[in-house]
């Protein structure tokens, strides 16, 4: 909290909250704020907190409709989206596969808007999603380019798992087969693929729709 804080009842519920919850207030005067904020105008009260993963034999797939999995992803930005997106849709949670970006770095954690604290987070590899995959309980769907099924006629039984594939590669033929189905969405113009959130937003609503 900054020095300069001004009083606030939202502010004092905060503090009271923390205090609660075994939390510590700390005051620090403005360098210190910009130097933890990264920002020369930064907000008079931050928040520190523990990074949580959730295991991945701690998901419950049946807690939401739609999980999310993605393969590499590799941009912050990208990440933050689709954590804010899954939170906005109603999907359980993240699950990301391998050599992914950090999902509480700042500019992905900034990209979330708050969406972090809803969404689950979980961390595994290839040959432990694809063990763990057995025991899912509706339809795991892959999105790739070369897939012949459009994304609106995949059957789909909940809850789904959508994979979503790296920025580059696309998703791998290893994970592709270990999917149910593979879709994709249709590309009428001239861009031969979906930047990864807008795809993973498609397929989010598209798979939670009247669940
Ligand atoms: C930027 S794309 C990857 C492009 C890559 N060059 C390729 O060949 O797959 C990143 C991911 O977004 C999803 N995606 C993007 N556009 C898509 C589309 N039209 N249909 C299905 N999935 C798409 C896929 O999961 C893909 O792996």
């Amino acid at each position: 909290m900054g020095q300069d804080a001004r009083p606030h009842p939202l502010l004092d519920r905060a503090v009271k909250a923390t205090t609660a919850n075994g939390g510590e207030i700390i005051t620090v005067n403005r360098a210190i704020l910009e130097k933890v904020s990264r920002k020369e105008n930064p907000q008079t009260v931050l928040g520190v907190f523990q990074q949580v993963f959730t295991p991945l034999d701690k998901i419950n797939p049946r807690s939401s409709p739609a999980w999310v999995a993605l393969e590499q992803v590799r941009d912050p930005g990208n990440l933050g989206t689709i954590i804010r997106t899954c939170d906005a849709a109603g999907a359980g949670g993240v699950i990301l596969i391998d050599d992914c970006c950090d999902p509480y770095s700042v500019e992905a954690v900034r990209a979330t808007m708050g969406s972090v604290f809803a969404v689950s987070v979980t961390k595994t590899t290839t040959d432990a999603f694809l063990t763990w995959r057995e025991t899912w309980p509706g339809s795991v769907i892959g999105t790739r380019l070369d897939a012949t099924h459009d994304y609106r006629a995949a059957p789909v039984e909940h809850p789904a798992l959508i994979l979503m594939g790296n920025e580059q590669a696309g998703l791998t033929d290893r994970l592709a087969a270990a999917c149910d189905v593979n879709v994709k969405i249709p590309m009428r113009g001239r861009a031969d693929s979906l930047n990864l959130a807008i795809a993973t937003g498609i397929m989010v609503y598209a798979v939670t729709e009247g669940s």
